[in-house]
């Protein structure tokens, strides 16, 4: 994986529709990019290790074609390096792919009987090798491509040049997004939709097994049978990239300063009063809800659980999507299945959906990008208005998440009267004012540049809560360990002593939120042990607590289902200037990808 952008024109040149699009999906995270196109039968094949910007500058000036691909790499097989990146070429082949090669090896071992050699270490290349060992023996394009799809495992969306066919570019799709854009003179074929919104919104979706071949003024796609499909031509909806930074350093600290905006925007629909929370789909035929998602969506997840398991009395359990595709789930039809996605392409959640949809069980998505594989694949989806993240560190669309579900558990609740309705309007009033509740929590800036100082230069950081405390925990862990690249753990308060407590030494720091009343001086207790040893605590609460070794960062009194939104800025903000004051790429942290699509 990253990125993929292919164009063939009548007349345009493709060469700057290229870069343009591998520059939309920048924010994705790579390490190397490359581009190949087309001119009077030659083929050039131009690549780097680094940015898009790089190869632009690598590109001779006033070069031209019609047709070409390119590519942004997010090393999966083979080191990142100029040879790994793609396109990779073998014989009459040059292709771009997203996805893994599974049985390449086993692949690579059968060309290189037959006489092939190959140069790099990606998976990527014996693909190409096994397109032109077919294109070669059946002479004809369609029959190699059906063989390829049945001789290759894992997922792949290819992108392919044939270097004596200059008109076409061929397309190839399993487990991983492709779509064909389609505009007067020029088509266009990307990973995702807004690599060509600036040309074009109207375009195609190939599914599983599918191929197409594409020129300057004609799409045709095609199943693996090699039947000829009738596809509706798509309208993009969503918002485009135009977003830019503003004022902003970075776009992850727009992001954090947006999220009152974003909050609002995403649970407007179902707050102005109470008949409102009908709007939400309807639960109460359910009897378990399993959350499955990777990452901080997980942590969304896990916030939404400890709401209905606490105020609905409905049991919720929480799965990382890599490892709920491969255990038996206990599924049945009183069983709900809740995604949560921020780019909707996530490879394990989508498998993870496929896995509950083979089951015939109901399934429903939280998921930010429009028309994205899994809001398309899923029953039913609600989409967090997030608009565009694009720091690789997930904020806003993480608070996205949380406050929607939050709402969804308060709309079961007042349909199953397990809160009463004059609290359940207190807290519609609570979200009604988010803005102003927010706003003083995202401007202590200070604060947070404060305690900044106090530990970029530290090697390990602790987070510990219980409950509501401890998802929380784990989510301002990760924060601050992807983009300042301090190794932190997070912790239920209570589990510390049982072990990790022996890495607390003389003023490593402990972070901690302490939010629920009835359990808050057991975590106070468990920073008091830390603190014994030596560590330097931090406690975000809307307690009055007083400690001469406890810095608290206080925040306003609300009800649990908003608390969650409240506590997680001062982490946020302490992750963001960790990161700044350690001179870190705080947009793309290194080895991260915005977007995961391989397993
Ligand atoms: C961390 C982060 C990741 C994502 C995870 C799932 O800041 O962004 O952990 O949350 O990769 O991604 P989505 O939500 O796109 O499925």
């Amino acid at each position: 994986m990253c990125g993929i952008v292919g164009s063939v024109s009548t007349k345009t040149n493709i060469i700057p529709i290229l870069l343009n699009g591998l520059k939309t999906l920048e924010y994705r995270g790579y390490d190397s990019a490359g581009i190949s196109y087309l001119k009077d039968g030659n083929l050039t094949i131009n690549k780097v290790k680094g940015r898009v910007q790089d190869l632009e500058n690598n590109i001779e000036k006033n070069s031209f074609s019609n047709i070409g691909i390119a590519h942004t790499r997010w090393a999966t097989h083979g080191k990142v390096s100029e040879t790994n990146a793609h396109p990779h070429n073998v014989g009459h082949i040059t292709i771009v792919h997203n996805g893994i090669i599974e049985n390449f090896n086993k692949l690579k071992h059968k060309l290189e009987e037959k006489g092939y050699q190959f140069k790099t270490q990606a998976d990527t290349e014996i693909a190409a090798g096994l397109l032109d060992y077919y294109y070669k023996k059946y002479e004809n394009i369609d029959k190699a491509i059906q063989k390829f799809m049945k001789k290759v495992d894992g997922s792949y969306a290819i992108c392919m040049l044939i270097d004596n066919d200059p008109n076409t570019i061929y397309v190839i799709k399993k487990d991983s997004p492709l779509i064909i854009g389609q505009s007067q003179d020029v088509n266009y074929i990307a990973s995702d939709v807004p690599a060509i919104l600036k040309y074009t919104k109207n375009y195609y979706i190939l599914e599983d097994y599918e191929y197409g071949k594409v020129t300057n003024n004609n799409i045709e796609i095609y199943n693996k049978e090699g039947n000829l499909l009738k596809k509706e031509l798509k309208e993009y909806h969503g918002s485009d990239l135009t977003s830019d930074k503003g004022l902003y350093e970075h776009y992850m600290l727009k992001e954090i300063m947006e999220q009152n905006t974003t909050i609002r925007k995403t649970i407007n629909p179902y707050i102005n009063n109470i008949k409102d929370l009908l709007k939400m789909p309807d639960l109460t035929k359910y009897e378990r809800i399993d959350i499955i998602a990777c990452g901080t969506a997980m942590h969304a997840g896990l916030i939404a659980k400890y709401l209905f398991e606490q105020y609905t009395n409905t049991k919720c359990e929480v799965f990382l999507a890599s490892e709920y595709r491969y255990q038996n789930n206990f599924l049945n039809n009183k069983v709900l299945s809740i995604f949560i996605s921020q780019s909707g392409e996530t490879a394990d959640t989508l498998a993870a959906l496929k896995k509950v949809k083979e089951e015939n069980c109901d399934s429903l998505g939280i998921v930010n990008v429009k028309e994205s594989s899994i809001a398309r694949a899923i029953d039913k989806v609600l989409y967090t208005e997030a608009g565009t993240e694009i720091a690789v560190a997930s904020t806003k669309a993480y608070t996205a998440q949380v406050a929607l579900l939050s709402v969804l558990v308060l709309a079961h609740a007042y349909r199953t009267k397990s809160i009463k309705e004059e609290k359940i309007l207190n807290i519609l009033e609570e979200f009604r004012s988010i803005t102003s509740i927010l706003n003083p929590i995202l401007e202590d800036t200070k604060t947070y540049e404060n305690i900044a100082k106090e530990i970029y230069e530290k090697n390990d950081v602790f987070y510990i809560g219980r409950g509501l405390d401890y998802a929380l925990a784990m989510e301002g862990s990760l924060k601050l360990k992807e983009i300042s690249y301090i190794h932190s753990e997070a912790y239920a308060a209570g589990e510390l002593k049982h072990g990790t407590i022996s890495l607390i030494t003389k003023d490593t720091p402990v972070f901690s939120s302490a939010t629920n009343k009835h359990i808050n001086t057991k975590t106070i207790s468990n920073l008091k042990e830390v603190i014994s040893r030596g560590a330097k605590c931090y406690l975000i609460t809307d307690e009055d607590i007083k400690d001469d070794n406890i810095k608290v960062i206080k925040i306003k009194k609300v009800s649990m289902f908003l608390k969650p939104l409240l506590t997680i800025i001062p982490y946020q903000l302490i992750a963001y200037y960790t990161a700044k004051l350690k001179g870190c790429d705080i947009d793309k942290p290194r080895n991260l990808a915005k977007s995961v699509t391989v397993e």
